[in-house]
């Protein structure tokens, strides 16, 4: 679905993204890896569009969507939660979600409001509170529930997990497997590695804006050694 070529990408002079390429396929997951600062979330910001590549493309359904602003990808079905969670502290939890609801590209609407109250029941009990007023893992539960409003085919979770305590992280973990099961690709960074390779199918694993090492998650679960080179774990 998403395939990107020879990325290159700077912030002012520096140069951050250094040839990537890779794909993420319809109803596939897929992890990405790397120690702090290697350019993950600069890769997404780039397919994304929220960043332009001086070099290289990025094709959605084989056309090209290099440097295409955010709000036309998010059109095209992909839906992105970033780092530092993406909600609107004045407005409700139920104006977060409803503003953000829209059918999916096939026109369908799997992700409705009451389907997503009930992934996350927290935020059923907190509809009328401002995003201001929710702990940090109910803003982050708010932050997916909002892309999942919009229906998308791909989901990007950029440290969805990042300092929340241990049951909320396990809630998030436990939808994102529900997420996946439904046939949403998925594109997930996430400081855990063993958990990022239990729940997809296959992880990149970059190094200063590099892809040093791809393969199944699996397979790369079964050689500690390699990714804990790469990882510095
Ligand atoms: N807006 C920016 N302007 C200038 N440099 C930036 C900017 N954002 C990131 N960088 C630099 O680009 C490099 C890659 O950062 P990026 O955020 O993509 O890394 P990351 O792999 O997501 O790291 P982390 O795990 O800490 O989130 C880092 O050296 C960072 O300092
Ligand atoms: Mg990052």
């Amino acid at each position: 679905m998403i395939r990107f070529e020879d990325l290159h990408t700077y912030y002012g002079d520096s140069h951050i993204l250094h040839g990537v390429a890779g794909e993420i396929p319809a109803a596939t997951a897929v992890g990405l890896l790397g120690r702090n600062g290697m350019g993950k979330t600069t890769l997404i910001r780039t397919l994304m569009g929220y960043v332009r590549p001086a070099q290289g493309r990025v094709l959605c359904d084989g056309r090209e969507v290099t440097g295409q602003q955010p709000e036309k990808m998010a059109r095209l079905g992909i839906g992105y939660v970033p780092e530092g969670r993406g909600i609107f502290p004045n407005l409700s939890v139920r104006e977060n979600l409803v503003m953000a609801a829209r059918p999916g590209i096939d026109g369908k609407t799997a992700w409705t409001y009451e389907r997503v109250l009930q992934t996350f029941p927290r935020l059923a009990e907190r509809l009328n509170n401002g995003g201001h007023q929710l702990s940090g893992g109910e803003q982050q539960m708010l932050s997916i529930g909002r892309a999942l409003m919009t229906n998308p085919r791909l989901l990007i979770l950029d440290e969805a997990t990042e300092g929340l305590a241990p049951l909320i992280v396990a809630e998030i973990w436990r939808v994102i497997a529900q997420i996946r099961s439904t046939g949403i690709a998925t594109l997930i960074v996430d400081r855990d590695w063993r958990k990022v390779l239990a729940h997809t199918d296959r992880a990149l694993v970059m190094e200063k804006g590099q892809i040093v090492l791809q393969g199944a998650s699996a397979a790369l679960l079964a050689d500690p050694q390699a990714l804990g080179e790469r990882l510095g774990v």
